[in-house]
Protein backbone atom coordinates (compact mmCIF):
# COMPACT_ATOMS: atom_id res chain seq x y z
CA UNK A 1 0.00 0.00 0.00
CA UNK A 2 1.21 3.40 -0.82
CA UNK A 3 -0.54 6.72 -0.05
CA UNK A 4 0.35 10.37 -0.98
CA UNK A 5 1.18 12.86 1.42
CA UNK A 6 2.02 16.42 1.17
CA UNK A 7 2.85 16.63 -2.81
CA UNK A 8 6.09 18.90 -3.95
CA UNK A 9 5.67 18.30 -7.43
CA UNK A 10 2.56 20.75 -8.65
CA UNK A 11 0.05 18.16 -9.54
CA UNK A 12 -2.46 20.95 -11.35
CA UNK A 13 0.16 22.17 -14.48
CA UNK A 14 0.43 18.39 -14.55
CA UNK A 15 -2.84 17.69 -14.99
CA UNK A 16 -3.83 20.57 -17.53
CA UNK A 17 -1.24 19.30 -19.66
CA UNK A 18 -2.83 16.09 -20.50
CA UNK A 19 -5.62 17.76 -22.39
CA UNK A 20 -3.31 19.52 -24.69
CA UNK A 21 0.10 17.42 -24.57
CA UNK A 22 1.17 15.42 -27.93
CA UNK A 23 4.16 13.49 -28.74
CA UNK A 24 6.64 16.55 -30.50
CA UNK A 25 9.34 14.94 -33.26
CA UNK A 26 11.04 18.42 -34.50
CA UNK A 27 13.44 19.82 -32.19
CA UNK A 28 15.40 22.86 -32.82
CA UNK A 29 19.27 21.57 -32.61
CA UNK A 30 20.52 24.02 -30.11
CA UNK A 31 20.17 21.86 -26.00
CA UNK A 32 18.66 23.66 -23.39
CA UNK A 33 21.64 25.63 -21.04
CA UNK A 34 22.76 23.76 -17.69
CA UNK A 35 20.48 25.28 -15.23
CA UNK A 36 17.45 24.47 -17.41
CA UNK A 37 18.75 21.02 -17.49
CA UNK A 38 19.47 20.50 -13.99
CA UNK A 39 15.84 21.91 -13.50
CA UNK A 40 14.50 18.87 -15.29
CA UNK A 41 16.60 16.91 -13.15
CA UNK A 42 15.13 17.87 -10.02
CA UNK A 43 11.47 17.80 -11.12
CA UNK A 44 12.55 14.35 -11.90
CA UNK A 45 13.65 13.37 -9.04
CA UNK A 46 10.05 14.93 -7.10
CA UNK A 47 8.28 12.58 -9.92
CA UNK A 48 5.97 10.03 -7.38
CA UNK A 49 6.62 6.62 -8.21
CA UNK A 50 3.35 4.42 -8.73
CA UNK A 51 5.28 1.35 -6.44
CA UNK A 52 7.42 3.32 -4.24
CA UNK A 53 9.44 0.02 -2.99
CA UNK A 54 10.87 -0.29 -6.84
CA UNK A 55 14.21 1.28 -7.42
CA UNK A 56 14.51 3.57 -9.84
CA UNK A 57 16.73 6.35 -11.44
CA UNK A 58 16.85 9.16 -14.17
CA UNK A 59 20.22 10.33 -16.64
CA UNK A 60 20.54 12.58 -19.06
CA UNK A 61 21.84 10.95 -22.51
CA UNK A 62 22.66 12.85 -25.38
CA UNK A 63 21.92 12.03 -29.46
CA UNK A 64 25.10 10.94 -29.52
CA UNK A 65 24.11 7.95 -27.27
CA UNK A 66 21.23 6.89 -28.30
CA UNK A 67 20.29 4.63 -31.63
CA UNK A 68 17.70 2.24 -32.77
CA UNK A 69 14.32 2.10 -34.55
CA UNK A 70 12.12 5.08 -34.39
CA UNK A 71 14.54 7.30 -32.89
CA UNK A 72 13.05 10.96 -32.80
CA UNK A 73 16.27 13.14 -33.01
CA UNK A 74 16.14 15.50 -30.05
CA UNK A 75 19.12 17.43 -28.14
CA UNK A 76 17.99 15.47 -24.80
CA UNK A 77 16.80 12.56 -23.82
CA UNK A 78 15.84 11.62 -20.18
CA UNK A 79 16.15 7.81 -19.51
CA UNK A 80 15.06 6.26 -16.62
CA UNK A 81 16.53 3.09 -15.11
CA UNK A 82 14.78 0.36 -12.68
CA UNK A 83 15.75 -2.73 -10.94
CA UNK A 84 13.50 -5.46 -12.66
CA UNK A 85 10.75 -6.17 -10.40
CA UNK A 86 7.24 -7.09 -10.71
CA UNK A 87 5.53 -4.22 -11.87
CA UNK A 88 8.82 -2.16 -12.91
CA UNK A 89 7.57 -1.00 -16.02
CA UNK A 90 4.45 0.18 -15.34
CA UNK A 91 6.02 2.02 -12.54
CA UNK A 92 8.73 3.61 -15.07
CA UNK A 93 5.93 4.40 -17.50
CA UNK A 94 3.91 6.03 -14.62
CA UNK A 95 7.15 7.99 -13.31
CA UNK A 96 8.54 9.54 -16.95
CA UNK A 97 5.01 10.30 -18.03
CA UNK A 98 4.87 13.15 -15.38
CA UNK A 99 7.81 14.36 -16.93
CA UNK A 100 6.38 14.75 -20.25
CA UNK A 101 3.80 16.12 -18.50
CA UNK A 102 6.29 18.84 -17.02
CA UNK A 103 7.85 19.50 -19.97
CA UNK A 104 4.66 20.11 -22.27
CA UNK A 105 3.36 22.43 -19.29
CA UNK A 106 6.77 24.10 -19.84
CA UNK A 107 6.29 24.94 -23.24
CA UNK A 108 9.12 21.79 -24.56
CA UNK A 109 8.85 19.57 -26.79
CA UNK A 110 8.67 15.48 -25.91
CA UNK A 111 7.97 12.37 -27.36
CA UNK A 112 8.35 8.77 -26.28
CA UNK A 113 10.62 6.96 -27.38
CA UNK A 114 9.65 3.22 -26.85
CA UNK A 115 12.23 1.69 -30.39
CA UNK A 116 15.65 3.48 -29.39
CA UNK A 117 18.17 2.48 -26.61
CA UNK A 118 21.33 3.76 -25.26
CA UNK A 119 24.61 2.55 -26.62
CA UNK A 120 26.11 0.05 -24.77
CA UNK A 121 27.80 0.96 -22.23
CA UNK A 122 24.98 3.51 -21.38
CA UNK A 123 22.40 0.66 -20.29
CA UNK A 124 23.67 0.11 -16.67
CA UNK A 125 22.95 3.35 -14.25
CA UNK A 126 23.69 2.99 -10.75
CA UNK A 127 23.07 -0.76 -11.02
CA UNK A 128 19.74 -0.37 -12.55
CA UNK A 129 18.82 -1.63 -15.94
CA UNK A 130 17.64 0.80 -18.22
CA UNK A 131 13.79 0.34 -19.36
CA UNK A 132 12.90 3.53 -21.50
CA UNK A 133 13.67 7.09 -22.68
CA UNK A 134 11.62 10.55 -23.49
CA UNK A 135 13.27 12.46 -26.32
CA UNK A 136 13.15 16.61 -25.27
CA UNK A 137 13.95 19.86 -26.22
CA UNK A 138 13.09 22.93 -28.14
CA UNK A 139 10.21 21.97 -30.15
CA UNK A 140 10.46 23.43 -33.59
CA UNK A 141 6.31 22.65 -34.23
CA UNK A 142 3.77 23.42 -31.71
CA UNK A 143 3.80 21.72 -28.37
CA UNK A 144 0.34 21.83 -27.50
CA UNK A 145 -2.96 20.37 -29.83
CA UNK A 146 -4.83 23.39 -31.00
CA UNK A 147 -7.87 21.06 -29.22
CA UNK A 148 -9.08 18.17 -27.84
CA UNK A 149 -10.43 17.33 -31.28
CA UNK A 150 -7.06 16.54 -32.68
CA UNK A 151 -6.54 13.62 -29.71
CA UNK A 152 -7.45 9.99 -31.87
CA UNK A 153 -8.50 7.79 -29.23
CA UNK A 154 -11.03 5.16 -28.54
CA UNK A 155 -14.26 6.34 -27.59
CA UNK A 156 -14.31 5.80 -23.43
CA UNK A 157 -17.05 2.97 -23.70
CA UNK A 158 -14.66 1.09 -25.32
CA UNK A 159 -11.98 1.37 -22.54
CA UNK A 160 -14.74 0.64 -19.77
CA UNK A 161 -17.38 -0.91 -17.63
CA UNK A 162 -17.48 2.28 -15.25
CA UNK A 163 -20.04 4.31 -15.56
CA UNK A 164 -20.34 7.51 -14.05
CA UNK A 165 -16.57 8.44 -13.41
CA UNK A 166 -15.76 10.28 -16.28
CA UNK A 167 -13.96 12.93 -14.37
CA UNK A 168 -11.31 10.60 -13.93
CA UNK A 169 -11.27 8.25 -16.87
CA UNK A 170 -11.50 10.64 -19.38
CA UNK A 171 -7.88 11.81 -18.25
CA UNK A 172 -6.47 8.21 -18.50
CA UNK A 173 -8.19 8.01 -22.20
CA UNK A 174 -6.57 10.53 -23.63
CA UNK A 175 -2.68 8.55 -22.40
CA UNK A 176 -0.15 7.95 -24.95
CA UNK A 177 0.68 4.44 -25.71
CA UNK A 178 3.31 2.31 -27.69
CA UNK A 179 2.51 1.90 -31.38
CA UNK A 180 -0.57 4.14 -30.22
CA UNK A 181 -2.12 0.70 -29.44
CA UNK A 182 -4.41 2.24 -26.68
CA UNK A 183 -3.97 -1.34 -24.85
CA UNK A 184 -5.76 -0.54 -21.69
CA UNK A 185 -9.15 -1.32 -19.96
CA UNK A 186 -10.66 0.15 -16.86
CA UNK A 187 -12.94 -1.85 -14.48
CA UNK A 188 -13.63 -0.52 -11.03
CA UNK A 189 -15.97 -0.81 -7.56
CA UNK A 190 -16.36 1.37 -4.68
CA UNK A 191 -14.13 4.18 -5.62
CA UNK A 192 -11.47 1.78 -6.87
CA UNK A 193 -10.22 1.88 -10.40
CA UNK A 194 -9.21 -1.13 -11.91
CA UNK A 195 -6.38 -1.05 -14.60
CA UNK A 196 -5.86 -4.12 -17.15
CA UNK A 197 -3.45 -3.87 -20.21
CA UNK A 198 -2.90 -6.39 -22.75
CA UNK A 199 -0.61 -8.95 -22.44
CA UNK A 200 2.46 -7.01 -25.07
CA UNK A 201 3.82 -9.26 -28.33
CA UNK A 202 6.55 -7.43 -27.75
CA UNK A 203 9.54 -8.21 -25.34
CA UNK A 204 9.76 -4.83 -24.13
CA UNK A 205 6.37 -4.98 -22.56
CA UNK A 206 5.49 -1.83 -24.05
CA UNK A 207 1.59 -2.13 -22.65
CA UNK A 208 2.80 -2.66 -19.11
CA UNK A 209 4.53 0.87 -19.94
CA UNK A 210 1.23 2.43 -21.62
CA UNK A 211 -0.59 0.87 -18.69
CA UNK A 212 1.72 3.14 -15.83
CA UNK A 213 0.74 6.46 -18.08
CA UNK A 214 -2.57 5.58 -17.80
CA UNK A 215 -2.47 5.32 -13.86
CA UNK A 216 -0.55 8.35 -13.92
CA UNK A 217 -3.45 10.72 -15.41
CA UNK A 218 -5.92 8.80 -13.29
CA UNK A 219 -4.08 9.74 -10.17
CA UNK A 220 -3.84 13.20 -11.40
CA UNK A 221 -7.53 13.59 -12.49
CA UNK A 222 -7.99 12.11 -8.85
CA UNK A 223 -5.76 15.22 -7.65
CA UNK A 224 -7.45 17.88 -9.52
CA UNK A 225 -10.94 16.08 -7.99
CA UNK A 226 -9.53 16.89 -4.66
CA UNK A 227 -9.63 12.97 -3.62
CA UNK A 228 -7.21 12.00 -1.08
CA UNK A 229 -6.00 8.63 -2.10
CA UNK A 230 -4.18 5.46 -1.23
CA UNK A 231 -3.11 2.41 -3.90
CA UNK A 232 -5.41 -0.54 -4.00
CA UNK A 233 -2.23 -3.03 -3.90
CA UNK A 234 -2.80 -4.86 -7.05
CA UNK A 235 -0.39 -5.80 -9.02
CA UNK A 236 -0.34 -8.57 -11.54
CA UNK A 237 -1.56 -11.87 -10.33
CA UNK A 238 -5.48 -10.92 -11.30
CA UNK A 239 -7.22 -11.56 -14.81
CA UNK A 240 -8.98 -8.72 -16.09
CA UNK A 241 -12.68 -9.86 -16.89
CA UNK A 242 -14.12 -11.85 -20.39
CA UNK A 243 -15.04 -8.45 -20.98
CA UNK A 244 -12.35 -6.77 -21.05
CA UNK A 245 -11.13 -9.23 -23.29
CA UNK A 246 -12.99 -9.09 -26.27
CA UNK A 247 -13.25 -5.12 -26.36
CA UNK A 248 -11.41 -4.97 -29.43
CA UNK A 249 -8.79 -7.62 -31.14
CA UNK A 250 -6.66 -4.65 -30.47
CA UNK A 251 -7.00 -5.38 -27.05
CA UNK A 252 -7.75 -9.48 -27.23
CA UNK A 253 -6.44 -12.35 -25.20
CA UNK A 254 -5.54 -12.45 -21.66
CA UNK A 255 -5.46 -8.63 -20.35
CA UNK A 256 -3.30 -8.71 -17.21
CA UNK A 257 -4.30 -6.41 -14.27
CA UNK A 258 -1.64 -3.70 -13.88
CA UNK A 259 -2.80 -1.64 -10.76
CA UNK A 260 -5.52 -0.19 -8.79
CA UNK A 261 -6.34 3.68 -7.41
CA UNK A 262 -8.73 3.38 -4.96
CA UNK A 263 -10.01 6.79 -3.87
CA UNK A 264 -11.28 7.73 -1.14
CA UNK A 265 -14.00 10.33 -0.25
CA UNK A 266 -13.24 14.05 -0.94
CA UNK A 267 -13.52 15.70 2.02
CA UNK A 268 -15.57 18.71 -0.21
CA UNK A 269 -17.99 16.07 -1.06
CA UNK A 270 -18.87 11.86 -2.05
CA UNK A 271 -17.21 9.86 -4.56
CA UNK A 272 -20.52 8.53 -5.41
CA UNK A 273 -20.04 5.62 -8.21
CA UNK A 274 -22.38 3.84 -10.30
CA UNK A 275 -20.75 0.40 -11.79
CA UNK A 276 -22.69 -1.04 -14.99
CA UNK A 277 -24.02 -4.35 -14.10
CA UNK A 278 -22.08 -6.61 -16.30
C1 LIG B 1 5.69 3.54 -24.41
C2 LIG B 1 5.70 4.41 -25.64
C3 LIG B 1 6.65 4.20 -26.62
C4 LIG B 1 6.70 5.03 -27.75
N1 LIG B 1 7.71 4.88 -28.66
C5 LIG B 1 7.83 5.75 -29.68
C6 LIG B 1 8.97 5.68 -30.56
O1 LIG B 1 9.86 4.84 -30.40
N2 LIG B 1 9.06 6.61 -31.57
C7 LIG B 1 8.08 7.57 -31.77
O2 LIG B 1 8.23 8.37 -32.69
N3 LIG B 1 6.99 7.64 -30.94
C8 LIG B 1 6.85 6.78 -29.91
N4 LIG B 1 5.78 6.88 -29.04
C9 LIG B 1 4.76 7.92 -29.23
C10 LIG B 1 3.42 7.36 -29.67
O3 LIG B 1 3.46 7.01 -31.02
C11 LIG B 1 2.34 8.44 -29.41
O4 LIG B 1 2.31 8.69 -28.02
C12 LIG B 1 0.96 8.02 -29.85
O5 LIG B 1 0.92 7.88 -31.25
C13 LIG B 1 -0.11 9.04 -29.42
O6 LIG B 1 0.17 10.33 -29.90
P1 LIG B 1 0.37 11.55 -28.95
O7 LIG B 1 1.54 11.26 -28.02
O8 LIG B 1 0.69 12.72 -29.85
O9 LIG B 1 -0.87 11.76 -28.15
C14 LIG B 1 5.71 6.04 -27.92
C15 LIG B 1 4.74 6.22 -26.93
C16 LIG B 1 4.74 5.43 -25.80
C17 LIG B 1 3.73 5.72 -24.74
Amino acid sequence: MGGEGALSMDTEPLYQAIFKRKSVRNFKPEGLGAKELEQVMAMAKEAVPLFPDIRTSFKLVGSEDVRGIFKVTAPHYLAIYSEAKEGHMANAGFLLQQMDLYLSSKGLGSCWQGGPKPTRGMREHEGLQFVIMLAFGMADEPVHRGSMSEFKREPLGKMTVVHGREDLLAAARLAPSGMHNQPWYFTGADGCVEVHASKSVDVANMNQISAGIALCHLRLAGLHQGKRWTWCATRGGQRAPQRAMCTSPRRASQPETVAALRFSQSLSGPASWAIRPP
